[in-house]
């Protein structure tokens, strides 16, 4: 049997090293994965509540006029114009009940693709559709500051949306602890240097101390009784990914003011 050479003994270690490298790498990026899926979960948890609750009155709603409908037919003669009225309007309520559920559905189950053409603007609508109702119980009022005609940028929706999901539920979180003084959340969206598109979302709560603004980001930071801390640091990982930046600092005249960027779609502003 033919002896191998040192240098091939060395090339073989070296590529059996690889390997095991790219093994470890995927590894790295499945539990990446899991974690970003698992901090979304949690979030959705997390306006679960508000969400059910909200859910009650469209379910309570279409069980009325369900009623309503059927009187109106058995009546003779049956009164067909307000059983459709009737029915019109459990088809409105229960579109739009369908409607949380998909977008529940797509933010806990959808497995992220990439390259999106994705709209900005319509991505953040959606999100509030879910954040709304927890906003309202805790007397946040939100105000939406979307520049028109912004270029589409280019990402996957999912990984945006949870970016402003956490910025969301951190904003209400944060303003909820302070008593006094009005609990508003502003996001706006803008066009930046060209080629990006600039995110702000800042709120009235405590704010954040100087000394904490890069700490915020590193994982298992975490103030909260309940929380993990790992929000933004998933938030920071998905923005770079995206090739973009995301930062804190103080808003004006109070509260947090948290930044991102994400780079214009090449393929449409082209
Ligand atoms: N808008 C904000 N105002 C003030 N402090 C904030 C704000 N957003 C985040 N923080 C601080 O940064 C910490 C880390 O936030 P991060 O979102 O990473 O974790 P978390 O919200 O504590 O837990 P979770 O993993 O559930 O998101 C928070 O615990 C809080 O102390
Ligand atoms: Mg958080």
């Amino acid at each position: 049997m033919a002896m191998l050479g040192e240098n091939a003994t060395e090339a073989i270690a070296f590529v059996l090293d690889l390997s095991e490298l790219k093994r470890a790498e995927a590894q790295a990026r499945q539990l990446q994965l899991e974690l970003a899926h698992a901090n979304r979960v949690t979030a959705i948890g997390q306006l679960a509540a508000s969400i059910s609750h909200e859910m009650k009155q469209p379910i309570a709603a279409t069980a009325v006029n369900a009623s309503t409908g059927l009187r109106c037919l058995e009546l003779d003669p049956p009164n067909v114009g307000e059983a459709r009225q009737a029915f019109d309007r459990i088809v409105r309520d229960t579109r739009r009940a369908g409607e949380v559920i998909k977008r529940i559905h797509g933010l806990v189950n959808k497995a992220p693709t990439t390259n999106e053409i994705l709209q900005i603007n319509e991505a953040i609508r959606e999100v509030l559709a879910l954040a709304s109702s927890e906003a309202n119980r805790n007397g946040v009022s939100v105000r939406l500051q979307l520049a028109e005609a912004l270029p589409p940028i280019k990402g996957d929706r999912v990984q945006v949306q949870q970016v402003m999901l956490n910025l969301i539920i951190n904003a209400i979180d944060a303003m909820s602890t302070v008593d006094d003084g009005t609990r508003e959340l502003t996001i706006s969206t803008a066009i930046n240097e060209p080629g990006a598109v600039l995110v702000a979302v800042r709120d009235c709560g405590p704010g954040i101390a100087p000394e904490n603004t890069e700490r915020l980001f590193e994982p298992f930071y975490t103030t909260k009784a309940s929380g993990m801390g790992m929000g933004l640091s998933i938030c920071h990982s998905i923005v770079k990914a995206h090739g973009g930046r995301l930062w804190a600092s103080a808003n004006v005249p109070r509260g947090a003011l948290f930044q991102f960027t994400l780079p214009v779609n090449p393929a449409v502003s082209a």
